[in-house]
């Protein structure tokens, strides 16, 4: 553990990603040094029990800064947002959340002198003008949806206030996060967490983008490792801050539905684009992630045909247990 990170905040701990991040931090930080927060206030039992929870918004300083207070938090993971198919369907929601979330986040850190703050952003930040194979780190950045305008928003706060005023903030850019704890919440790759739950259910799927949709996506447990190797990072060998780009894996949703059905011969998966297809069709196919192996050794370690392994022995336990969905 990095010396000075000692007591750490989590916001949408209870999200996709928070609520395995939480886990993970606890584990290796100590449960009592690690606080989840939520706007939500019905966490799932091991979150509640495993270590302090508070309801807070984001959008509102007071309620941020009274646990920021109460566990001298020096920390921050700011996991919540608003994803890219909620944010399509409610776009100044986005904004708010995204924004007005992240600049409380950043003025706390400034306030409360904290000695770090990790704050996600996306391939969302990418348009169709930017190359669309193996994209580069610093390319142009020119999205389409509020999510990803939010995202650059982001990306550029943080760097300035690492430059303006010397606050340690650090980003990456997440491609689709696959996982099998907590389903994800409104993003545009939930179709390659959905194919699993509903291959194991139902045996059949019905996706909502083409069979042709190249995403560059990730597994979980490499999204927690590249998400707390950054942050342990030597800061001194940081060229970048707020931007990284990270790789993992990258597959058409015809060949995620290839590789479930290795495991399950009789899956049926159609596709039927809805509004969530241009969306896609906006993001890379595949990502240069040089620039995050170079800074802080970034390396990926799963690929797809070991995800859906694992993605199908999970849920198929869960499945014949009764609590699929938990
Ligand atoms: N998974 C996210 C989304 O689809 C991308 O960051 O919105």
């Amino acid at each position: 553990m990095s010396k000075e990170m000692k007591n750490i905040l989590v916001t949408g701990a209870m999200g996709q990603i928070g609520s395995e991040l939480t886990m993970a931090l606890r584990n290796r930080y100590g449960a009592e040094n690690v606080v989840a927060t939520d706007k939500r206030t019905n966490p799932n039992p091991e979150l509640r029990d495993s270590g302090p929870f508070y309801s807070v918004d984001v959008t509102q300083r007071t309620s941020l800064d009274a646990v920021i207070k109460k566990h001298n938090i020096d920390t921050i993971y700011h996991m919540a947002a608003i994803l890219s198919a909620v944010g399509e369907k409610n776009p100044l929601l986005c904004w708010d959340v995204n924004i007005n979330g992240t600049l409380n986040v950043l003025n706390a850190a400034i306030d409360f002198e904290m000695v770090r703050v990790i704050i996600p952003s996306s391939i969302a930040v990418f348009g169709p003008d930017t190359p669309k194979e193996n994209t580069p780190n610093d390319t142009i950045l020119r999205p389409t949806t509020m999510y990803g305008v939010t995202k650059v928003c982001g990306e550029r706060l943080g760097d300035y206030f690492v430059k303006r005023f010397g606050i340690d903030v650090r980003g990456l850019r997440y491609p689709g996060i696959i996982s099998a704890e907590t389903l994800p919440g409104g993003g545009t790759t939930d179709y390659a967490v959905e194919i699993y739950y509903k291959a194991v259910e139902e045996g059949k799927y019905t996706c909502f983008v083409r069979e042709d949709t190249r995403l560059p996506m990730m597994y979980m447990p490499d999204c927690i490792k590249s998400t707390i190797d950054l942050a342990e990072a030597d800061f001194s060998r940081l060229k970048h801050h707020c931007d990284f780009n990270v790789g993992s894996m990258s597959f058409s949703a015809g060949e995620l539905a290839e590789s479930i059905k290795k495991h399950i011969p009789h899956f049926e998966c159609k596709f039927e684009p809805d509004y969530r297809q241009q969306i896609a069709d906006s993001w890379p196919s595949s990502i240069d992630d040089s620039v995050a192996r170079a800074e802080w050794d970034w390396e990926p370690e799963w690929d797809l045909d070991r995800m859906t392994k694992d993605m199908l022995e999970k849920l198929t336990k869960r499945h014949n247990q009764g609590n699929l969905y938990k």
